[in-house]
């Protein structure tokens, strides 16, 4: 294994977002095309199931989010791009990894925890709607990791800890069965936008305060005019520094282009005049993006055909590396 691999995943939970573009597919997506790692990308279906148990819900945004990387001009013969579910060595591997996890390590999880005090503090029982899927979570995201040996795990701050704790449980797994799993290591890029969502908090579909990144001309006119601004009047100088719309204008724009906007917001750009010129910018780059996603959710058939084409590639390592772990754990033929 010569170049090194990048390995990421989206939960197919809601509708891709601005936020999913600007912070995950884009920088993936360029990444991929220097060619300087082995790139893995795929949809965490399972992922999903825990955080969301609307089946139809699970299945469109399958859809959408496939059908957004391949728009946005993933190139698959250059990635493997995948859906979690449709490589079965990776819910295999959870189970073995289960087994080397200690219980301790999972009740540390920020998510598991945060879960928890919400019960707390709600004068709830604190395993009120908790599910063992939720507890697992970190094990599940190990396998997906693990599986394929990946050195670097592009992810938000968020994800951090999830990726310790891969390293944490190969770690251990290597020392008790020996040497099959690669160290990997989180990839935190401070160059890589995170937006604000609507209401000026990071923009998640936890928070319901997306831009999705598909919309019609008119609806996305409509979602910029949405973001929360200050009161202040056309004239008056304002900061760039704390506005949601520079900062997406940021995440859009070139070198060039932002520093005009921050002379613009010098001089006291009306609010409105500066969401027109955000508009026209995102509008753009999304035009022709947006004309190949519409076609691709219309031809689902044909995302269908690229993931199954993808989870042929993967499971060429993962078909390899479950049988080796599989032996090493001791279950092998009797024969
Ligand atoms: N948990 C990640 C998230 O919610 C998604 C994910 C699942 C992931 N498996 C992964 C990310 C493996 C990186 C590597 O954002």
């Amino acid at each position: 294994m010569s170049q090194k691999r990048v390995l990421t995943g989206i939960t197919t939970s809601g509708t891709p977002h601005l936020g999913n573009y600007v912070g995950a597919i884009r920088p993936a997506i360029e990444a991929s095309r220097t060619g300087e790692f082995e790139s893995f990308f795929f949809l965490a279906d399972y992922h999903a199931l825990i955080k969301c148990q609307d089946a139809d819900k699970v299945h469109q945004s399958t859809l959408e989010i496939a059908a957004a990387w391949l728009a946005m001009g993933l190139d698959t013969e250059k990635v493997t791009f995948y859906r979690q579910s449709d490589i079965p060595e990776i819910t295999e591997l959870t189970w073995l990894l289960t087994c080397m996890t200690a219980k301790g390590l999972m009740n540390r999880a920020h998510a598991y925890k945060g879960a928890v005090q919400a019960n707390t503090d709600a004068g709830e029982d604190e395993d009120m709607a908790i599910s063992m899927g939720l507890f697992s979570y970190p094990i599940l995201m190990a396998a997906d990791i693990l599986m394929f040996n990946a050195h670097k795990i592009p992810v938000g701050r968020d994800q951090i800890q999830h990726v310790e704790m891969a390293r944490d449980i190969a770690q251990r797994f290597n020392h008790h069965y020996g040497e099959h799993f690669v160290l990997p290591e989180a990839q935190v890029d401070d160059n890589v936008a995170t937006l604000q969502g609507l209401d000026g908090r990071k923009m998640s579909k936890s928070y319901g305060n997306t831009i999705p990144l598909f919309l019609t001309e008119k609806q996305l006119k409509k979602h910029i005019n949405k973001i929360k601004t200050n009161l202040l009047e056309p004239g008056q100088p304002k900061d760039p520094d704390s506005s949601a719309v520079f900062q997406m204008w940021q995440a859009f724009a070139s070198e060039t282009q932002v520093q005009t906007m921050r002379d613009e917001f010098a001089n006291g750009i009306a609010w409105g005049e500066a969401k027109r010129q955000l508009f026209e910018l995102v509008n753009e780059q999304l035009r022709e993006p947006r004309e190949k996603y519409l076609q691709l959710v219309e031809n689902s058939a044909e995302v269908e055909a690229v993931l199954k084409q993808g989870a042929e590639k993967a499971r060429q390592s993962s078909s390899a590396l479950i049988a080796d772990v599989r032996s090493a754990v001791g279950i092998r033929s009797l024969g």
